[in-house]
């Protein structure tokens, strides 16, 4: 079963267009048996996921103490959440996320029996300049950031974290990856953890495509055996939109 992840990030403003959001997308998309379907709605509004699966966009890595702001994993946990979502690329741009700050979150999340949705993807788009050589190397930074994102996490925790592979010019770009190149990355994220780990780690991990995913484009990613699915932004705040992207995802 395919996996499909809303990241709604800071939206909705109030409570009832939540509701509604989530209420539209439940009778439309029939309990969600085609699919894997995990919410992550802003923390004001989690309560409202209770018949789901839901997680969190971030979370900070101490359980608990004198931290204004902070969201700890204990909480999310207590409140249900079995996911929660780090190093996100808006993370790592607006709130100074960094490679070390995403490792302690993942290994706080982890022993706190969230699965960790761990974000990576280079920033611009690959190409290819005069010499032929290749400029923004997709694998140089996707192998950084699990290298650092992962670092001290053991193998046996391996099967608990889902990677989400999400070139930043793709996100909210109406620009999405190639399905080919969404493929080639999902394989190199597996390489990686591979020569990480060890053989045996590759089929264990989920690897997921996020970056302007619609009811359109999803069968292209969801159609490749090595893509276990989806991590969508502004699709999932459209009930329709989403409801296509959770039924073509039943493969
Ligand atoms: P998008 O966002 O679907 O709006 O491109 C994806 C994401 O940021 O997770």
């Amino acid at each position: 079963m395919k996996l499909v992840v809303a990241n709604w990030k800071c939206n909705p403003a109030t409570r009832q267009e939540a509701e509604r959001l989530l209420n539209t997308v439940k009778r439309g998309a029939g309990r969600f048996k085609k699919a894997e379907v995990v919410f992550c709605p802003p923390f004001v509004w989690l309560s409202l996921f209770h018949e789901c699966l839901y997680g969190a966009q971030d979370c900070y890595w101490e359980n608990r103490g004198a931290f204004t702001g902070a969201v700890s994993p204990l909480m999310l946990k207590n409140m249900g959440c079995q996911y929660v979502i780090l190093g996100h690329s808006e993370r790592r741009e607006y709130f100074n996320e960094t490679d070390e700050t995403v490792n302690l979150k993942i290994k706080a999340a982890l022993k706190n029996s969230l699965k960790p949705i761990l974000c990576v993807g280079e920033k611009e788009r690959e190409t290819t300049d005069a010499e032929g050589r290749t400029v923004n190397d997709m694998g140089t930074v996707v192998k950084e950031q699990l290298e650092k994102g992962l670092a001290g996490v053991s193998r046996s925790k391996i099967k608990e974290i889902v990677i989400a592979y999400e070139p930043v010019w793709a996100i909210g770009s109406g620009n999405p990856c190639l399905p080919d190149d969404a493929l080639r990355a999902s394989l190199f994220i597996r390489k990686t953890l591979v020569k990480i780990y060890g053989p045996g780690v590759a089929d264990k991990v989920r690897v997921l495509y996020g970056g302007s995913v619609n009811g359109k484009n999803i069968a292209d990613y969801v159609k490749e055996d090595r893509i276990d699915g989806v991590l969508v932004g502004g699709a999932s705040l459209n009930a329709s939109d989403f409801i296509k992207i959770i039924e073509k995802s039943n493969l």
